[in-house]
């Protein structure tokens, strides 16, 4: 009992000091006097096991290591926010509002640079950490969101909770990191955002506790839960309660207050010692933004408004092509490196040469270029005053670059192609294009594999991927293919068999479908061989074809008849799979309950639906129960399902997972 005792007085002591000095930043012990209690209290618990609680702070150092992440099902759905970037745009958002008939406060935050994450509790206790995903299913992180300092593993009240925040890492951490991974001649992380995201996503927790990451939390899903009827008084309760609540969030009048707010944020932003990309913006009363609701994709009672892209100069060192996978031809600036919005920059497309010329781009030249968030490197102008009379001018090109056929230019169109159908650049971005992630998703096929694979004979074309499996004896005689990395490969291009359709139609590269244009032909016509069957003008009347994208696509299927008979006879799924295999994937391996009656579906026909996904069904609910699925007047298992804090899912999600 004493050791029991001692056991919760270290844990209490140690809780409370991680809590000064991470969250308030306040320590009130010495390094030395918190290393000794920590020292003591693992000696207790490796010496008395039966004693050592699960969410001990000595788990804060990691040593838990997974072998895959696990899915994770959000029971409310992460939603990301609309972007706005003007004062314009800002007085938009606030007539939306108004127009509803309600006179707004609104809440500012900073935007904080890093990837969000939910965090659950239960009894006070933190029971998962998950990554947003999809903002539908996310991915268990607990490992290491445990090993977060300023996260606490125990509430200061004995509530069961879900929060979310934002998981980031500081300016002066990665800075260090950096330094450190120079000096070990390992690659350097680009900016503080996926410095976090590459952490979080660690196997093994020793490495994500090494990487010293930080919580802000501002979001609470269920706010009615805790009679909170206001954003700012939820941020206030989830301070309470122990949790690190950004104190630059500010309540403001009215829509003058947000943008004053905005200029002082800007003012402080390089001051922080954290990364922030913008100020997010929310409507205060709880009530309002119930009336305002939801877009399909956004909350309407909130944006995120996003600095301004940052500009820098640099040198135009080189303008080379690079030939697409289409035989699109493209310049491309080569520009002396330089950090831009917080990752390195060294290329920059230059799209086309009117691009070029209208820019009067030398090489040579010192240019402007600008970066904002994800979004790709732009050279924008050439600064003409700094010239010294050496640079050169840009004359394009007349031959590919691989294959010296001679370039042609479309009518009406801006841009050169290589029409060589044997150009090799052409086939291997093809090739690239077809793995990538968007499209079929191979795993262990980067553009360089690729390359050599084309180069050593081994992929001329798209069946030949999926007949790799017949050449493993031979490839594996070539340097850095281990046996290990093309087993992997092998299982990956026979898992991409059988995708949903809309990734195959993306992979083929049909000029102008884009992964978004995929899933729309994908979802509308259910199959390749409806697809196939369909006129220009069929094509067209879908909205947001126009006729030459329907061109395209017709003009593409009646060319590829062939490559499309060979990849179904390879194995090749050819229809939608929708909704439901993205469900599929979360319910393999998972047990469910069902309770209640759902009208229109029968008890055996969900049973057969799991099943058929690999999941498992039971009669009653415990710890190890997945899913809950409640329908109208449900047993006590529900109230089981509730008290235990097991994922449910009502009659709306379970007609929607079996696309009923
Ligand atoms: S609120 C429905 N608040 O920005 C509420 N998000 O574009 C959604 N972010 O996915 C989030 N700081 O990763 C919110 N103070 C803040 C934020 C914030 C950063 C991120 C978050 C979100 C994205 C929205």
């Amino acid at each position: 009992m004493e050791i029991e005792k001692r056991i919760a007085e270290l844990t209490q002591i140690i809780n409370q000091a991680n809590y000064d000095y991470y969250v308030l930043d306040n320590p009130q012990i010495t390094d030395q006097e918190f290393d000794k209690y920590l020292k003591e209290l693992e000696e207790l618990e490796n010496k008395y096991p039966e004693y050592a609680k699960e969410n001990s702070p000595t788990k804060r150092v990691g040593g838990e290591v997974i072998d895959k992440f696990q899915k994770i099902t959000h029971k409310i759905p992460m939603l990301s926010l609309p972007d706005v970037f003007s004062e314009e745009e800002l007085y938009d958002f606030d007539k939306r509002v108004k127009k509803e008939g309600l006179i707004p406060e609104y809440v500012c935050e900073l935007k904080i640079d890093g990837l969000s994450g939910s965090f659950h509790y239960e009894n006070g206790s933190l029971t998962t950490g998950a990554t947003r995903g999809d903002g539908i299913i996310g991915e268990d992180i607990t490992h290491n969101v445990k090993t977060i300092k300023s996260l606490p593993l125990l509430l200061k009240d004995k509530i069961s909770i879900e929060v979310r925040g934002e998981i980031y890492m500081g300016k002066k951490t990665l800075a260090e990191l950096n330094k450190k991974r120079s000096q070990a001649n390992e690659p350097l992380l680009q900016n503080c955002r996926n410095a976090a995201a590459g952490s979080i996503r660690q196997l093994d927790s020793a490495i994500a506790a090494s990487r010293n990451l930080d919580t802000w939390i501002y979001h609470l899903p269920n706010p009615e839960d805790y009679q909170i009827k206001t954003q700012y008084d939820s941020l206030m309760f989830m301070k309470s309660l122990g949790f690190k609540v950004n104190p630059e969030s500010k309540l403001v009048k009215d829509i003058d207050g947000v943008i004053n707010y905005i200029k002082e944020a800007q003012e402080k932003r390089k001051s922080l010692a954290y990364d922030i990309d913008g100020v997010v913006i929310k409507v205060n009363d709880l009530g309002m933004q119930k009336k305002l609701g939801f877009t399909a994709k956004y909350p309407k009672w909130a944006v995120a408004y996003k600095f301004p892209a940052e500009e820098v100069l640099t040198k135009l060192k080189d303008i080379i092509f690079t030939v697409g996978r289409t035989g699109q031809i493209t310049p491309n600036a080569v520009l002396e490196p330089v950090i831009v919005a917080g990752s390195t920059i060294r290329r920059a497309t230059l799209h086309n040469e009117e691009n070029v010329l209208k820019k009067g781009l030398k090489i040579g030249d010192i240019v402007a270029i600008r970066k904002a968030g994800d979004v790709i490197p732009e050279v924008i102008e050439a600064k003409v005053e700094r010239r010294t009379g050496e640079e050169k001018d840009f004359v394009m090109i007349t031959t590919c670059p691989m294959c010296h056929t001679k370039l042609v230019k479309k009518e009406g169109n801006v841009d050169y192609f290589c029409l060589n159908p044997l150009c090799p650049k052409r086939n291997i971005e093809s090739l690239i294009h077809f793995v990538s992630r968007d499209a079929m998703n191979i795993e262990g096929m980067g553009d360089e594999i690729v390359e050599e694979l084309y180069n050593l004979g081994f992929i001329k074309d798209i069946p030949d991927i999926y007949s790799l499996k017949d050449k493993v004896d031979k490839i594996i005689e070539f340097d850095g293919y281990g046996e290990k990395k093309l087993q992997n490969m092998i299982e990956s291009i026979e898992n991409s068999k059988n995708n949903s359709l809309e990734k195959l139609i993306f992979g083929l590269g049909i000029n102008g479908i884009g992964s978004k244009t995929a899933k729309l032909l994908a979802s509308f016509y259910g199959n390749m061989d409806t697809l196939m069957s369909k006129t220009k003008e069929e094509l067209a009347t879908i909205k947001d074809i126009g006729s030459t994208l329907a061109l395209n696509i017709y003009n593409f299927f009646q060319e590829n008849t062939d490559l499309i008979k060979k990849l179904k006879e390879i194995g090749l799924n050819m229809e939608y799979l929708g909704i439901k295999q993205k469900f599929s994937d979360f319910i393999t391996g998972k047990k469910f309950v069902i309770t209640g009656t759902i009208e229109g579906i029968t008890r055996e026909e969900i049973k057969e639906y799991i099943e058929s996904f690999g999941g498992y069904t039971s009669e009653s609910v415990s710890k190890k129960t997945d899913v809950v699925i409640v329908g109208a007047n449900p047993g006590s298992k529900y109230s089981k399902a509730l008290e235990l804090n097991i994922p449910i899912w009502d009659e709306n999600k379970i007609k929607e997972v079996m696309n009923k």
